[in-house]
């Protein structure tokens, strides 16, 4: 079943014109990576689908509803949440404070409570840190519950990231390069944990240069080359396309 549908997106910055009259469609479940060169409007077309940047115009439709230019809290109410080519992360706090933040996207505290600490309240906060600390679990963070985010180390910090946004219990997950920045290793971790992540019902949208974990996991993958659609389809497809090779994994391109 279609849950994310892209229709006619077009987004210009002044006269310069990022992505181009794209439209495309993400099955529920399935791993959907968008790739391409820098530059080609990857980390836009997210900020645009998150609601961060309104369209120039087309719209963006979730499960049939029109979701264009909504707010993060709106989009994680309804199952969307992401994570960003530039960490995120709140290094002042520690890092299960990091993904109570996601708990607080998800839900609207009320105020009164709140305030006089009534039990009830005290009981959800011990039910999310409970939960915050069983998602650090899943994420492979179990030896930083009780960390700083400012004494963890990089790829321990992109993992705390993916353990925010999933706090609030998405549908749709967006990651812009949760590789970047990883030692093979913990490139290899990845291609798991997005696959269990995937298991669990939630659809990921990923966008990635690195093409090992893009082959990986991928079910679809849509092609971008200076904010126009390039090519689509499963990885053989993609793959052979003479159009992809030609932009971005032969020779010229720095993909393979
Ligand atoms: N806020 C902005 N104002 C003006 N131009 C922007 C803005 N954001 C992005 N751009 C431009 O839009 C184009 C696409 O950028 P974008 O970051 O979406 O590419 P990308 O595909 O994510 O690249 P990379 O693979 O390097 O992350 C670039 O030319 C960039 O300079
Ligand atoms: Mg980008």
């Amino acid at each position: 079943m279609t849950q994310l549908v892209v229709e006619g997106l077009h987004k210009s910055f002044g006269a310069f014109a990022v992505l181009h009259d794209l439209t495309f469609s993400i099955r529920e479940g399935s791993i959907h990576s968008i790739i391409g060169p820098n530059g080609a409007g990857k980390t836009t077309l997210f900020n645009v689908i998150t609601g961060l940047y309104p369209p120039t115009h087309g719209r963006v439709l979730f499960n049939g509803a029109d979701i264009t230019g909504r707010p993060a809290h709106a989009l994680a109410a309804l199952g969307i949440s992401r994570t960003f080519q530039n960490l995120q992360i709140f290094l002042n706090m520690s890092a299960l404070d990091n993904v109570l933040v996601g708990y607080h996207l998800s839900c609207r505290p009320r105020l009164l409570p709140s305030l006089f600490r009534w039990p009830a309240v005290v009981r959800r906060d011990h039910e999310y840190r409970q939960r915050a600390e069983q998602l650090m679990a899943f994420v492979g963070l179990s030896a930083f519950v009780g960390a700083e985010a400012s004494a963890m180390p990089y790829g321990a910090l992109k993992r705390l990231e993916l353990a925010r946004a999933l706090a609030v219990q998405p549908k749709m997950l967006l990651l812009d390069e949760p590789a970047a920045g990883l030692n093979p290793k913990e490139t290899g971790d990845l291609d798991t944990l997005i696959q269990r992540i995937a298991e669990r019902g939630v659809t990921i949208v990923l966008v990635e240069h690195d093409m090992r974990l893009v082959w990986a996991v991928s079910n679809h993958i849509l092609v971008l080359d200076e904010g126009r659609k390039l090519a689509e389809g499963t990885g053989a497809e993609v793959r052979h396309n003479p159009d992809v090779v030609a932009a971005y994994l032969g020779e010229g391109g720095r993909h393979r």
